[in-house]
């Protein structure tokens, strides 16, 4: 283990060593946001392009993985490019049920070819079976950035508007990465805007349910659930270092003090995840 805070635990490790380990039926929701087999440098080691149909068997077996640790009624997200997830649609469809494709606005990606250009990612949510928690979100009413003032009128009805603003809908404007590398935890890594875990898990969860993501990358969905009391599982092959900062910097007084019982789920047993290991955590 490399982390542990208040509510989660870090594995710096490849997250098909950790997943095997880990009860069915144990975790509320997994949010996953795998490598996209692009070429991507995440500057970490990672070698992001591999033989397609190899690239798609490794993903259906950490998807089947989720799948089965996922407790009744819980749910999973993927994020990935809408390329991507109508192929993982399928295969998750025989083990899950859909809720939506959420289309997570992307702008700064490139117009390549004859084709339009790319202004969305994709973000599945599906259930297994029906969703145990679904809390509804409001986001605030939209405002000018130039007047200030509110951009749609709501047809003459806007006493009758709920104060805390409108319903979440599927398409997620809101939501572009910071690209200037001063505002990102480690560059390289295409780290998601806060909001994009945050959503997920406040609707799909409760304080003390317990939230896993096997590809850490700069920690956005430790921060997301340790904000919220979800109690967290996390994964990151290479480099975490960026990830403990994160961590500290926000959460200074939950570093090493976890109140998470996380070995009631997680089996380490006969693994090296001894005394080597457990030095490591702070
Ligand atoms: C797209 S990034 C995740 C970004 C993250 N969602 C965030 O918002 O910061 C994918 C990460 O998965 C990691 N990764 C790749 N293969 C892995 C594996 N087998 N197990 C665990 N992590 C892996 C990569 O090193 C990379 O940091």
């Amino acid at each position: 283990m490399f982390l542990s805070t208040t509510h989660g635990v870090l594995f710096e490790d490849d997250c098909m060593n950790i997943l095997p380990k880990i009860s069915s039926n144990s975790i509320d929701c997994v949010f996953a946001d795998p490598p996209f087999n692009i070429g991507k440098d995440y500057k970490n080691g990672y070698n992001d392009i591999r033989e397609k149909k190899e690239y798609l068997k490794w993903c259906e077996k950490w998807i089947a993985e989720c799948s089965r640790i996922l407790k009744p009624g819980g749910s999973f997200f993927l994020y990935a490019t809408p390329e991507l997830n109508i192929v993982f649609g399928n295969f998750i469809g025989k083990r899950m049920q859909f809720r939506h494709w959420i289309a997570v606005s992307m702008k700064a990606t490139f117009k390549r070819g004859k084709r339009l250009y790319p202004a969305h990612y994709s973000l599945l949510y599906y259930t297994k079976g029906e969703p145990s928690v679904f809390n509804d979100l409001r986001t605030p009413i939209p405002l000018c950035r130039h007047c200030g003032g509110e951009i749609p009128d709501y047809g003459g009805h806007r006493d009758k508007m709920n104060p805390k603003g409108v319903n979440l809908t599927d398409v997620w404007t809101d939501t572009s990465p910071n690209r200037h590398s001063k505002f990102k935890v480690r560059d390289g890594v295409n780290e998601l805007k806060l909001i994009i875990p945050e959503r997920a898990i406040l609707m799909s969860t409760n304080p003390g349910d317990v939230v896993l993501d096997p590809f850490g990358g700069g920690g956005s969905t430790f921060q997301a659930a340790e904000k919220h009391h979800r109690n967290w599982i996390g994964v990151e092959l290479f480099d975490s270092k960026h990830i403990k900062e994160r961590m500290k910097e926000n959460f200074p007084d939950s570093i090493g003090r976890t109140k998470f019982d996380y070995k009631s789920i997680i089996n380490l047993q006969h693994e090296n995840y001894g005394d080597q290991i457990l030095r490591r955590v702070i």
